[in-house]
C-alpha cells in the first residue's frame, strides 16, 4: 500500500520482500563489521538543529546551481551498479524516474543498460561515474562516447584500487543472474596498472565534461583535486562498503569545506535519509548531495514511480526543514543552523 510510503526508511522496508535476498544484501550491506555504514546515519543523527524564527518562510526556493546546471533542489541519483537486479526495467526506470523528479543521474559503470539507450529515454542532465580501468584505450573510449551521448559531467571514482571486504554480499552469493550483464564493465574491480593523479591529468586532458573525483575523505586530497583542476569533488565514503572504519561523510566534511574554502563545489553522499540530513550537509559546506541506496529501493517498490517518489519525499522534507529552521533559500543554510 503506497500510502504508507511516507519517508525513505519505510521503501527499504517494503524493498526487502521485493528484491531478492542476494540483491538486497548487495545494496543494503557494505564493508566488513560495517561501522562506517551505521556512522554515516549516527553522525547525522546526533548533528541538532539550532533554528530561527520569525523569518519570511512563506516562499521556500531550494533550487541551485551547480556546474552549470540549475537544479531544482541540491539532490542527485547517486551512482549504484546494476539496477536490473531491483526491477526488471532497470536504469530504463531510474532514468524515467529521475526526469519526472527533474534531478540529475548519475550512471554507473556498472549499469545493466547501455549508456545509449538510458540518454535516449533522460529528460534531465546526465552524469557518468568511471572507473579507470588497465586498459586506458578503453577508458578513454567510454570517457568519449558518454560526452558524444551528451552527458554533462565526469566523476571518477578514486576511492577503489580494490574492492573492500564485502562478507554480506559474499555470504548472499552475489553473483548476475541471467541475461543481466554490465556492457560498459568487464571482469571485476582489481586492476594491476597504478592509478595514480597523472592518470587525472590525462582524463583532465582529453574531455571537456566537468571531471569531479568520487570518493575523497581526506583533505590534503581535497586540495590535491583543487590543485589538479578538479571543477568538483564528491565527500564519499563509497557508502561504507570499501574501506571499514572510515569516518562518516558528514564528519570529513567541515574540514574538507574549509580547505576548499568554495574554489571548487563539493558534493556529498553517505547515510542521507532526511530532509535534515540535506539541510545539515549544506550546512556543513556541501553544494549537493546524491542518495544511493534509497534510489535502488524505490526502484525495487516501484520501478520508475518509485524512484520519483523518493526524490519528492526528501526534497518535500528538505523545504519543510528549511521552513521550520528559517532558511528560506539554500544560500541561506550557513554553519549557524547546526547547534554547537
Ligand atoms: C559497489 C561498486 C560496484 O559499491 O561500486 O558495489
Amino acid at each position: 500500500d503506497s500510502s504508507q510510503l511516507l519517508n525513505l526508511f519505510d521503501f527499504e522496508k517494503l524493498a526487502v520482500g521485493r528484491m531478492t535476498h542476494m540483491a538486497y544484501e548487495y545494496v543494503a550491506s557494505g564493508a566488513a563489521d560495517e561501522f562506517t555504514v551505521r556512522w554515516n546515519r549516527q553522525v547525522l543523527d546526533a548533528i541538532k538543529l539550532n533554528p530561527t524564527v520569525l523569518t519570511d518562510v512563506s516562499q521556500i526556493d531550494t533550487s541551485t546551481s551547480l556546474l552549470g546546471l540549475d537544479l531544482p533542489y541540491p539532490i542527485l541519483i547517486a551512482p549504484t551498479a546494476y539496477h536490473k537486479i531491483m526491477h526488471p526495467e532497470g536504469e530504463h526506470a531510474t532514468a524515467r524516474g529521475a526526469g519526472s523528479a527533474k534531478a540529475v543521474y548519475v550512471v554507473s559503470s556498472f549499469t545493466t543498460t547501455p549508456l545509449e539507450e538510458i540518454a535516449k529515454v533522460a529528460t534531465q542532465p546526465l552524469w557518468f561515474q568511471i572507473y579507470v580501468r588497465d586498459d586506458r584505450d578503453f577508458t578513454k573510449a567510454l570517457i568519449q562516447q558518454a560526452e558524444a551521448l551528451g552527458f554533462r559531467a565526469l566523476c571518477i571514482t578514486v576511492d577503489t584500487p580494490v574492492a573492500g571486504v564485502r562478507n554480506r554480499q559474499d555470504k548472499a552469493l552475489f553473483g548476475l543472474p541471467d541475461g543481466v550483464n554490465t556492457p560498459h564493465m568487464y571482469g571485476g574491480l582489481a586492476e594491476k596498472k597504478p592509478f595514480t593523479w597523472k592518470d587525472i591529468d590525462w582524463i583532465k586532458s582529453f574531455t571537456k565534461m566537468p571531471v569531479l573525483l568520487k570518493g575523497i575523505l581526506n583533505s590534503d586530497d581535497a586540495e590535491k583535486a583543487v590543485a589538479a583542476g578538479m571543477d568538483g569533488i564528491i565527500v564519499s565514503n563509497h557508502g561504507g562498503r570499501n574501506l571499514d572504519t572510515v569516518p562518516a561523510t558528514i564528519e570529513a566534511l567541515p574540514r574538507i569545506s574549509e580547505k576548499v574554502n568554495k574554489r571548487i563545489p563539493i558534493l556529498m553522499d553517505g547515510g542521507i535519509r532526511r530532509g535534515t540530513d540535506v539541510l545539515k550537509a549544506i550546512a556543513l559546506g556541501a553544494n549537493a548531495v546524491l542518495v544511493g541506496k534509497p534510489i535502488c529501493f524505490g526502484l525495487a517498490c516501484g520501478g520508475a514511480e518509485g524512484v520519483t517518489k523518493v526524490l519528492e519525499i526528501l526534497k518535500n522534507e528538505l523545504e519543510l526543514a528549511m521552513a521550520l529552521t528559517g532558511r528560506a533559500t539554500i544560500a541561506s543554510i550557513d554553519p549557524s543552523v547546526i547547534w554547537k
